[in-house]
């Protein structure tokens, strides 16, 4: 898909690497988790393409529950405050959860979910995050399970957006805008 207007997208990640790296994260978790049961939680919007293929090649007594926060406005700059949209359905006191987030920027929206997930008492947090940027980060925290480590670029597709679009691209690619 070619961006719209003066947007350029370009490829970073193609469909069929994020397909191995998924399944080879996938079985990582398999493998860490064997004999117990599983409870993923997506950040909503961007992980739910992740989490929805991860599931899907994760070997384990499975279940699921969203969670959302707004850390971005609508343009590519973080505000730094992050906010609970939608909280969990159901306690995760006693199980062993894997947070599942898109792309860890600054580290910011992670501390903060971390912080008030490990106050529900799980039995093991963990963290998989699909992208990685480590140049942008603010807080000391890192995940368990990473896809790839990308440089200082604003990415869109396979779920991250950009002002709620570009979701459905099956690439991860690296967005620029027009001069303002
Ligand atoms: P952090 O709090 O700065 O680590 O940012 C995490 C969130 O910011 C992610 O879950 C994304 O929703 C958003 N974000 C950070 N970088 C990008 C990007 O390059 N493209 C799209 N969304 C991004
Ligand atoms: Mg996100």
């Amino acid at each position: 898909m070619a961006g719209t207007g003066q947007e350029k997208l370009k490829v970073l990640i193609r469909r069929a690497a994020i397909q191995k790296r998924v399944r080879e994260v996938a079985q990582q978790i398999t493998k860490d988790f064997r004999g117990e049961r599983l409870h993923l939680v997506g950040v909503l919007k961007g992980a739910c393409i992740f989490l929805s293929d991860l599931v899907r090649e994760i070997n384990l007594d499975t279940s699921i529950d969203f969670i959302a926060v707004s850390s971005y406005g609508k343009n590519k700059q973080s505000s730094g405050q992050v906010r609970l949209l939608k909280d969990l359905d159901s306690s995760i006191e006693g199980l062993n959860v894997v947070l599942v987030e898109d792309i860890l920027d600054t580290g910011l929206t992670l501390t903060y979910l971390l912080r008030i997930l490990q106050q529900r008492r799980p039995k093991v947090l963990r963290v998989a995050a699909l992208l990685d940027k480590p140049s942008r980060r603010l807080k000391p925290v890192k995940a368990d399970y990473s896809g790839f480590k990308i440089p200082n670029e604003f990415v869109v597709g396979y779920g991250l957006d950009y002002s709620e679009r570009y979701r459905n691209l099956k690439d991860v690619c690296i967005l620029s805008l027009p001069p303002e």
